[in-house]
C-alpha cells in the first residue's frame, strides 16, 4: 500500500516537472522582462535600449525633465516613481501577472519593454513555441498564448492617449512615423510562420 502511494506521488511530481507549458497557461501569461529576449533578438534589443521608451521610468524621477514637467503643470521636484497614476504607462505589465510592482521588486521591468508591445512572454518563449529548435513555429500557436499578432496602432494607443499629461490633442499619434522613430530597428523574419 505504502509503496503504491510513493509511486503515485513520484508520477505526479514527474508530470508536473514535465509540463511547464501547461502550468504557465494555468496561471496566465507572465511577464519575463526584455533581458530574456536579448539573446535571440540582439539587434532589436540594442536599438530598443536607446529609445525614449526604454528609458521612460527615469522620466518619473525628481528633477528629470523638469522643464517639460513644469510646462505640463507637474511638480518637477516630486518623485513620481511610485505614483500609480503615472507608472502604468512608464513600465512593463503594471498590475498584470508577473508585471511591474515596484522598482525594488521588479527592477528589470522599468520602462516600456518588449512585452509592452509584443505581449507577456512567459508562455510563448517556452519549449514548443518560440525557440531556436522551433524557428518555424506557427504564428497562430504563439498568438494563442499571448504574442500580439501584428503590433499596430492599437498597442501604442494604450499609452499614447489623452490620459498622459503630455498628450497634445493638436498632434494626433502617427503610427508609421512613430514606429520608425521609436520602437527599434526592424529586419525581415527569416523563416515562414
Ligand atoms: C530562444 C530564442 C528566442 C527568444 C528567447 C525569444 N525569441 Fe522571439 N523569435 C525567435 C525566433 C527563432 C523567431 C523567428 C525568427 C525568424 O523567423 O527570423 C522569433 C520571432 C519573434 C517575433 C516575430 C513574430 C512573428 O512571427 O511575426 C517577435 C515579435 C518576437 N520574436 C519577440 C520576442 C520577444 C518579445 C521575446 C522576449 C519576451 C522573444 N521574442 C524571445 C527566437 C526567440
Ligand atoms: C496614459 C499613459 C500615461 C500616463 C498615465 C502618464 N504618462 Fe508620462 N508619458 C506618456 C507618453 C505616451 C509620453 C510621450 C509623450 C508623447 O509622445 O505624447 C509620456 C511622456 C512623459 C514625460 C516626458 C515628456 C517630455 O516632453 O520629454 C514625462 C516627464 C512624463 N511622461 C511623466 C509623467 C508623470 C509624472 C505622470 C503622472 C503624473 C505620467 N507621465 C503619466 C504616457 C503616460
Ligand atoms: C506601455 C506604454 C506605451 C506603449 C504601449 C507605447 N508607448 Fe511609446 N511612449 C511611452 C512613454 C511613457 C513615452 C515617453 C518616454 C519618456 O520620454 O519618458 C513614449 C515615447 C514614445 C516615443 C518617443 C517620442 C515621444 O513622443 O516622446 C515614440 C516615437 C513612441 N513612444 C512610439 C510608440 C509606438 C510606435 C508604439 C506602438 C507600437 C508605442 N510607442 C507604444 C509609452 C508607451
Ligand atoms: C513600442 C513598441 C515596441 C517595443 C517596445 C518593442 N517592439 Fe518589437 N516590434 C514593434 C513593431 C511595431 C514591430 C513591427 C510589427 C510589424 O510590422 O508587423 C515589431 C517587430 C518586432 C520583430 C519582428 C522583426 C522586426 O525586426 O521587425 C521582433 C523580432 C521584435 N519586434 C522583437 C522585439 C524585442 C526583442 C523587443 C525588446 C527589446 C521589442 N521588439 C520591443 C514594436 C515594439
Amino acid at each position: 500500500m505504502r509503496a503504491i502511494c510513493r509511486w503515485s506521488l513520484l508520477i505526479v511530481v514527474a508530470m508536473l516537472a514535465a509540463s511547464p507549458v501547461v502550468r504557465a497557461q494555468e496561471v496566465g501569461h507572465e511577464y519575463i522582462a526584455s533581458k530574456n529576449c536579448k539573446k535571440c533578438h540582439f539587434k532589436q534589443y540594442k536599438s530598443w535600449q536607446e529609445t525614449a521608451m526604454a528609458q521612460a521610468f527615469e522620466s518619473l524621477e525628481p528633477g528629470v525633465k523638469a522643464e517639460a514637467k513644469t510646462a505640463a503643470g507637474l511638480d518637477p521636484q516630486a518623485d513620481y516613481t511610485q505614483d500609480a497614476s503615472c507608472v502604468g504607462c512608464h513600465v512593463t505589465g503594471f498590475g498584470e501577472a508577473g508585471g511591474f510592482t515596484s522598482v525594488e521588486e521588479t527592477p528589470e521591468l522599468v520602462g516600456v519593454g518588449c512585452e509592452s508591445c509584443h505581449g507577456a512572454g512567459g508562455t510563448y518563449t517556452q519549449e514548443g513555441y518560440m525557440t531556436l529548435k522551433n524557428k518555424e513555429y506557427k504564428l497562430a500557436d504563439l498568438v494563442a498564448v499571448g504574442l500580439v499578432e501584428k503590433v499596430g496602432e492599437a498597442q501604442c494607443l494604450t499609452c499614447h492617449n489623452e490620459k498622459s499629461p503630455f498628450h497634445d490633442p493638436e498632434n494626433p499619434f502617427d503610427f508609421e512615423a512613430m514606429k520608425d522613430e521609436g520602437t527599434h530597428e526592424h529586419s525581415p523574419l527569416k523563416y515562414p510562420h
